[in-house]
This record gives C-alpha cells, structure tokens and sequence, in this order.
C-alpha cells in the first residue's frame, strides 16, 4: 500500500473539464482529479456515468465519437495532453486499454502483444524480453500464444489487451472496465494482476469500473462520478467504510443487503449534492 502521508508526485492531472458530445450533449460538467505516481487511482460509477469519456479525453480519443473536451485542461507531467495524438501519448508513457478488451481477433495472441510495441526503438532483444516478461504475469498467454485471438475467451482476451499495453513499458495504464462480461473468479485474477503489475513494474493505474466492490478493495484512492460530476472522492478504504458508498455502490446498509433493485431506484431518487 502506498503511504498516504507522503507527498507523491502526481503523473496526471485533470482540471475541470467539460466534454460536449455533437456540439450539444454535455456529458462532463467540470471533473477534476488527479493520478499519483506509483498508485492504483478508481474511477467509479454506474452506467453512463462518464468514465470512458473522461478516459478517452485523456487520450485524446474524442474527436471519432464527435466528442470534444470544451474546457479545463489535461496533464501529463505538468504539461499539457490533450492535443496530442494517440501514439505521441504512448511515448510519453501515457496507454490506454480500452473498454471491451479490443484485441486484432485475426491475429494470434503473440502477434496482438507484439503489436503493443510499435512504438517502441529500443531493439529486438528488449521486446523479446518484455514478451516474457508478460507471459510471466499472464502464463495463460504463453499456453494460447498460437492461437488466433478471436476464438480465446473473454478473460483471455481482455489480459491479451493488458499485455498488449504492457508491451509499450508504458509509465501509466488507462484500464477500461476491465471486470466487463468476466465471471467473479476471473475479475478478481485479473486485478491481482494488475495489483502485481503496480508493485513490481511501478505502473500507474488510472481504472474506470463499475464493479465498485472489486475496484476498492484493489485501488488505492477512488473518485465516484455520476452523471458526468465527481461526486465523492478519498483513499479506498475510507469508501470502503462510507455509508453511502455501501448503500449506493456495494450494496449493503446497516439494515442488510439490498437487492440490485433497491439500490437501482434508490440511486435515481438520491441527491449526494444538495
Ligand atoms: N459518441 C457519443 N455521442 C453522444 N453521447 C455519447 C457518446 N458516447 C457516450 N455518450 C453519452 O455520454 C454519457 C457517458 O458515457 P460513457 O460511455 O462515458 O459512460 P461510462 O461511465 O463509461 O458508462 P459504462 O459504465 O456503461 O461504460 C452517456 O450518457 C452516453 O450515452
Ligand atoms: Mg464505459
């Protein structure tokens, strides 16, 4: 665990931004937040809250969607981001994995890492390195390195596109929904994945999920984003604890556990900001 009294050294710094899709559809109405170096940072909420679009500002992904990012600034370091282009991005050490782990489905699951490194000009032998390198954290992807990545499944593909990012020695991981469409047992070896990526590589995580219960007790500090607003942020375990957090997120209240229902509509009918 990183120690919350230090002072850390932010990687990415995001200042009120406001993300207007079709020139009309405001969907981010000024968030903030920032990503420490070394940390595991959640971005949490529930459908449509806003994490893609806040992940996609960040890469500069927008404009294909029609989106834009209207105010606020974006950075990296100090400097700013987000006029850059996707690949000038990565060599500053910024990738991103988006949501639905998009793999090359024609390509084998060796071929789809290696793709990871296309910016890369440090050699040969260093990739080769590196492709073990992944395999050790993702041994599954060494048995199916031959195989054509669209007949592997869900859980394979999605550490295919994790090792795909790693493959560009990458500073700092945007992970989309990595939970999406895996059964509980795979999230969870998905994220001591990432947890052991974190420790022993010293990768920044900045990780959009939905699966609030998992991400916290994975992450290091988290924001909560509803509609398009950082409702509540604070170190994981403080979440963890929160009341509202329970009730809304995890599911749980002092009266027991709520059904995914109760919590549904109670989420439509609740303010956190009055
Ligand atoms: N290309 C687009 N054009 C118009 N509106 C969009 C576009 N993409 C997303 N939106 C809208 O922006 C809002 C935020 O969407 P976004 O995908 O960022 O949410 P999310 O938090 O990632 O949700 P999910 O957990 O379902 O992935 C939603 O209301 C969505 O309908
Ligand atoms: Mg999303």
């Amino acid at each position: 665990m990183l120690d919350s009294g230090r002072t850390q050294e932010t990687l990415l710094e995001i200042n009120n931004i406001e993300v207007i899709y079709n020139h009309v559809i405001l969907v981010l109405k000024g968030v903030s937040l920032s990503v420490p170096k070394g940390g595991i940072t959640a971005l949490l909420g529930g459908n449509g809250a806003g994490k893609t679009t806040t992940l996609k500002a960040i890469s500069n992904l927008l404009h294909s969607e029609r989106g834009e990012v209207t105010k606020g600034s974006i950075l990296y370091r100090g400097e700013k981001i987000q006029d850059l282009a996707p690949s000038d991005l990565v060599k500053k050490g910024v990738i991103q994995v988006m949501e639905g782990r998009h793999c090359f489905e024609h390509l084998t699951v060796e071929e789809n890492l290696l793709t990871g490194a296309y910016t890369r000009t440090d050699g040969k032998a260093a990739i080769q390195a590196d492709l073990e390198m992944v395999y050790s954290y993702f041994p599954r992807l060494k048995e199916r390195r031959k195989s054509q990545a669209g007949y592997t499944s869900g859980g394979e593909q999605q550490m295919t596109a994790i090792g795909r990012a790693l493959m560009s020695r990458p500073e700092t991981i945007l992970l989309d929904e990595p939970s999406m469409g895996l059964a509980p047992q795979l999230v969870e070896q998905i994220f001591e994945i990432v947890k052991s990526v974190n420790e022993n590589e010293g990768v920044t995580f900045l990780l959009a999920e939905q699966n609030t219960n998992v991400a916290l007790r994975y992450a290091h500090y988290g924001y909560i984003l509803e509609s398009g607003r950082i409702v509540m942020d604070g170190p994981a375990a403080d979440l963890r604890e929160n009341p509202d957090v329970k009730e809304f997120y995890l599911g749980m209240s002092d009266t027991g556990r709520k059904s995914f229902r109760d919590v549904r509509s109670y989420r439509r009918r609740k303010r956190w900001l009055s």
